[in-house]
């Protein structure tokens, strides 16, 4: 493996907040160190936090000399530090440090969803007058790369809609309403303990936390502001379990939804561009792929002129999924504008190391067309058993009378190895009328 540890100088971070996801940056920071050298050529080192109360007890461990401060000034005016992440949340310090961050040269990177959607226009003008980088992937739907998505791949081609469910506390209230009978207080304590809710959580039961995401999509779907001010918005609180449960019977899911249509598309791109949006709970037929979207999880539908619909899904909050991105967001800042076409730093790609095909492991699906006489599936059994597979479950089917009849069965996880010696001995043995239909379990 080649040692990229000192090829170029580390990138120097500042990090504001130490909570849910300030706390998984560092733990992934620590964890993924050689991982980040490999993908950027460079290390990532953390110089400086930033906390409001320098007495709390931390469960994170920081690097040798990193300076814990609660004065912002401390990240800001520091010519140590490349890039000051936010990850405090609100608006003002929030605002005032990342303002501070970029007159002085510093890149940024936040998952800051209410700023963004509140000034984040002036936020990101101030940047390109700067010509420095803000990057925000974490401020909406966690995990999930849909900010990306819309300002590269998707960004040669008009788009239809874009629909989401981009609130993970709402959608694991309503998930928990609806599958494990909880009431809303107790799903929503359970979200919060769980670090999924906002400091104020009345921004994501209200709807308000969906609305400034949204915001932000609209502006990178469409190039246009929709002030997340005059947004429909709707959230959840003092939704009704009778409610979920009579959707439920008419075959559908209530999900806070929030949406955006281009209504003009027949009209080009030269005039303004007309757009129906807002965030609700709405009633999704539980055959959508949205309706089948559960929990902490998070979704957003888009829909494209050129390539159709896209549908992207995963954890919309929690420590580690958005810790992931931001760090994510550190590695693009890393790399700046290297080339890193095959996504790590040295292009000579090392071989991989690499299970031999017949030693994988998976579960399997097999129909044998056997005799239909004593002893067969205890024969069969035998086969497996012989290389140490184990049956999970087993089915014949009569055939009207007829001798040779199909059996199928579905085994616990074996290695290919095992699986194609055992129906070989089978075949061999003269059990099987002729060879086995195997396919593998998911
Ligand atoms: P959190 O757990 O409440 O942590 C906030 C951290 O910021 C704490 O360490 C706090 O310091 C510090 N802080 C707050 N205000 C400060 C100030 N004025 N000066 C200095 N430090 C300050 O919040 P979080 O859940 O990690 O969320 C952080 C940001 O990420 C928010 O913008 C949130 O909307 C966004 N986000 C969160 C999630 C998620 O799943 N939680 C997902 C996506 C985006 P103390 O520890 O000393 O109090
Ligand atoms: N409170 C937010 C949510 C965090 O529940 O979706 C992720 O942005």
């Amino acid at each position: 493996m080649p040692d990229l540890a000192n090829t170029d100088k580390p990138l120097r971070i500042g990090l504001a907040g130490l909570g849910t996801v300030g706390g998984g940056l560092v733990e992934l920071l620590e964890k993924n160190a050689t991982l980040i050298r490999r993908r950027t050529g460079r290390n990532i080192e953390l110089v400086c936090v930033l906390v409001r109360n320098l007495n709390k007890p931390r469960s994170v461990e920081l690097p040798d000399g990193c300076l814990v401060t609660a004065n912002p000034a401390d990240l800001v005016d520091n010519p140590d530090i490349d890039v000051v992440v936010e990850l405090m949340g609100g608006i003002d310090a929030a605002r005032s440090l990342i303002e501070g961050a970029l007159r002085n040269g510093k890149h940024v990177v936040t998952a800051n969803k209410a700023l963004l959607a509140e000034e984040g226009i002036d936020l990101l003008k101030l940047a390109k007058e700067k010509n420095r980088i803000l990057r925000y992937e974490a401020a909406v739907a966690g995990a999930v790369p849909i900010i990306e998505a819309l300002r590269v791949p998707l960004a040669g081609q008009r788009l239809l809609s874009v629909q989401g469910i981009l609130n993970g506390t709402s959608n694991y209230i309503l998930s928990e309403m609806s599958t494990s009978g909880l009431d809303f207080d107790t799903a929503l304590k359970q979200a919060q303990e769980l670090g999924y809710a906002e400091a104020d959580p009345t921004l994501d039961i209200d709807g308000q936390d969906a609305a400034h995401k949204l915001t932000l999509l609209i502006r990178l779907a469409f190039g246009v502001n929709y002030p997340y001010t005059v947004l429909p918005v709707q959230g959840i609180r003092g939704m009704d379990a009778r409610d979920i449960a009579m959707a439920r019977e008419f075959g559908y899911r209530i999900k806070l939804l929030a949406e955006v249509k281009r209504v003009n598309l027949d009209e080009g791109d030269d005039g303004p561009i007309r757009l129906a949006a807002g965030v609700y709970p709405v009633l999704v037929h539980h055959t959508y792929l949205l309706a089948r979207v559960g929990g902490v999880y998070n979704a957003v539908r888009v829909e494209s002129e050129s390539a159709g619909s896209l549908f992207f899904h995963g954890r919309g909050a929690g420590s580690l999924p958005t810790a992931s991105v931001v760090l994510g967001d550190l590695l693009a800042v890393a790399r700046d504008a290297r080339p890193n076409n095959t996504g790590f730093a040295d292009e000579n790609i090392p071989r991989a190391s690499i299970v031999p095909p017949d030693e994988c492991l998976t579960k399997y699906y097999v129909r044998v067309m056997v005799p239909d006489t004593p002893g067969v599936l205890r024969d069969l059994a035998g086969c497996m058993a012989r290389e140490g597979i184990s049956m999970e479950q087993v089915i014949q089917r009569s055939n009207d009378g007829g001798h040779i009849v199909p059996l199928v069965f579905m085994t616990h996880e074996a290695s290919s190895l095992a699986m194609k010696t055992a129906l070989q001995h089978a075949m061999d043995t003269g059990l099987l009328h002729k060879p086995a239909v195997c396919y593998r379990v998911l």
